[in-house]
């Protein structure tokens, strides 16, 4: 069952995991046209190859047809580097999947404005960083941010959380800033729906439910690893057998989003907080000083083929 949105065209940031995986949702489940942006040519390549391979996927399982695949592929357009953000001036919204840094996403969203449309819906796909302080990057130098035309943008950005990998689960958590207009949260809300997934919404808050959850969850697994309480192996089996977890702590950690972001993520709710229970384990901090990332770049703790 299709559901409608109302968005003619939007545009997705980062085509790593997560940008790929809402790229893939959205052009076949929402089926609007994705404009697709990275800044490097080598991601957008891999990106593609990956949807290739999930939609050859479904086909063959007969989840959907040859016609909805080739649909699909079509509706992706790529935006490589030398175009870069102005190649996003014609959409409706623009959803941000870039690195976990506020500093990445400060300067996104400080210069997105001026290419993008004035009723674009800016979202970012942040697991922990606050919504209202990436909207306040919107506000253009000089003016007041409690200013109407200072707020104007602000109103248009909301935090449209999906988790990895995207083609598979169900969930979508929107956190709206304090800035967010109702009418923005509405919009991402119909997105999210069509995309096929379930929304949650959640304070501004670091981590928001999810990740304010999660991570202690995977910190405290690495902890008992680091205090020798139980083997790797054990602890994500007591979870998987014992708790019917699709994947142990640990196994999650490194598969599904990458050591480097949980510890970001960490940081962010430990910094956020001040609460000692969200403190990252010196375990989680020497494996990510090592570069050892998990199954991103092959080795975390599990090894990985490449
Ligand atoms: N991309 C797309 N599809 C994938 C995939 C990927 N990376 N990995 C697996 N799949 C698909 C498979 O193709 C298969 O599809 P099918 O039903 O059409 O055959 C389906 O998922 C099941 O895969 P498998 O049978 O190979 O393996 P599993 O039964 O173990 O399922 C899993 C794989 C769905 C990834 C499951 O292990 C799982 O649910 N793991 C937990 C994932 C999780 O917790 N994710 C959330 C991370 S937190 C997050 O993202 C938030 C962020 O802010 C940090």
């Amino acid at each position: 069952m299709s559901v409608a949105h109302g968005f003619r065209r939007i545009g997705v940031l980062g085509a790593g995991q997560m940008g790929l995986g809402i790229a893939f949702v959205s052009a076949l489940r929402a089926k609007v046209p994705v404009l697709l942006h990275d800044r490097s040519a080598t991601q957008i390549d891999k990106g593609l190859s990956l949807m290739d391979k999930l939609l050859a996927k479904d086909v063959s399982k007969g989840k959907i047809s040859q016609a909805d695949a080739t649909e699909a592929r079509e509706r992706v357009i790529v935006i490589g580097p030398e175009v870069g953000l102005k190649g996003l001036r014609d959409v409706d919204m623009v959803v941000e999947a870039v690195s976990e840094s506020f500093a990445i996403k400060q300067s996104i969203f400080s210069t997105l404005p001026q290419e993008i449309g004035p009723n674009a819906i800016l979202a970012s796909n942040t697991s922990s960083i606050s919504i209202t302080k990436i909207a306040a990057a919107t506000v253009p130098q000089g003016l007041s941010a409690a200013s109407e035309e200072g707020m104007r943008t602000a109103a248009r950005v909301v935090g449209l959380h999906f988790f990895n990998p995207v083609p598979v689960m169900k969930l979508v958590e929107l956190i709206p800033g304090l800035q967010t207009a109702p009418n923005t949260l509405e919009s991402a809300r119909a997105f999210a729906l069509a995309c096929g997934k379930t929304v949650t919404e959640s304070k501004d808050v670091p981590g928001f439910v999810s990740n304010a959850l999660l991570m202690p969850f995977i910190n405290e697994a690495v902890m008992h690893l680091e205090k020798g309480i139980a083997t790797r192996d054990d602890i994500d089996t007591t979870l998987k057998l014992g708790m019917a977890h699709p994947m142990g702590p640990l196994q999650l950690g490194k598969f599904g989003i990458g050591l480097d972001t949980c510890l970001a993520i960490q940081r962010t709710l430990y910094e956020g907080t001040g609460d000692s229970k969200y403190r990252p384990s010196v375990l989680l901090e020497r494996m990510v000083d090592a570069g050892w990332y998990g199954k991103k770049n092959g080795k975390g703790f599990y090894e990985y083929e490449a």
